[in-house]
């Protein structure tokens, strides 16, 4: 930690709901969310890829809205809600629907980037972005995947979407 400055504190208190339970520590100010979540809460199923914004690996729910936590410093998540890729699973453990297309649909190879996947293409279906496998592939187009795993993410993302509207 760096020291304090009268106008840069070291730290700074922050409470953030993380996966529906209250958390409160102090965090330096330039870490990240990312960081955050993977180095002092033991939260490893959000992946750290690039550090810069550029291939998704990081994404998590912030107040229900897909964004990048290696871009979100966690200063900015004080008083906000954050769904990781651990809250998505139901209590007994249960895959979420979308995690068991995952597997149906065979959308994965060394799963480095799925959790990611995972992220955006709940948040793709939520923001009503998943009508077609064109608009699913555009909506999750900030989601790399270098194992070539497309077909089979796109497919498991309307597979739930259509599920969702049929139902
Ligand atoms: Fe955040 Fe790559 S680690 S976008
Ligand atoms: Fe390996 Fe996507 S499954 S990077």
């Amino acid at each position: 930690m760096p020291e304090s400055s009268p106008r840069y504190p070291a730290s700074l208190p922050v409470g953030i709901v993380v996966n529906g339970a209250a958390v409160r520590l102090e965090v330096d100010a330039r870490e990240s969310l990312l960081d955050v979540l993977r180095e002092r809460l033991a939260l490893t199923g959000t992946k750290k890829g690039c550090d810069h914004g550029q291939c998704g690996a990081c994404t998590v729910h912030l107040d229900g809205r897909r964004v990048l936590s290696c871009l979100t410093l966690a200063v900015q998540a004080d008083g906000r809600s954050v769904t990781t890729i651990e809250g998505v699973a139901g209590p007994g453990g249960e895959l979420h629907p979308l995690q068991q297309a995952f597997v149906d649909h065979d959308a994965l190879q060394c799963g480095f980037c799925t959790p990611g996947q995972v992220m955006a293409g709940l948040a793709c279906i939520d923001e009503g972005h998943a009508g077609d496998d064109d608009q699913v592939r555009e909506y999750l187009s900030g989601n790399l995947c270098r194992c070539g795993a497309y077909p089979g993410i796109v497919a498991a993302v309307r597979a739930v979407a259509d599920r969702r509207e049929a139902g």
